[in-house]
């Protein structure tokens, strides 16, 4: 029996309150990226969602670890995961 499961979540960022820490990047450069003319970092890959403003990108669960670290130390709490 073979199950096919692939447990998924979202990263979110509110990119317009980003401060530009740069904690992020250097946790999980994998999904991180400063984005240095704007002072704010981007989130690798990710689409902007027209309603909220906000930056997404779905990822699979076993990518979590260092985005869950990224958001539990940004300094003003704009990643969040779904
Ligand atoms: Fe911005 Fe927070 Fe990263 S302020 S640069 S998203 S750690």
């Amino acid at each position: 029996m073979c199950y096919n499961v692939l447990v998924m979540a979202k990263i979110i960022q509110n990119y317009k309150d980003c401060i530009g820490c740069g904690t992020c990047e250097a946790l999980c450069p994998k999904f991180w990226k400063m984005n240095y003319d704007e002072a704010r970092a981007s989130l690798i890959g990710s689409k902007k969602n027209n309603k909220t403003e906000e930056f997404e990108l779905e990822i699979k669960d076993k990518d979590i670890g260092c985005n869950k670290e990224a958001a539990e130390v940004c300094p003003v709490q704009v990643i969040r995961i779904e």
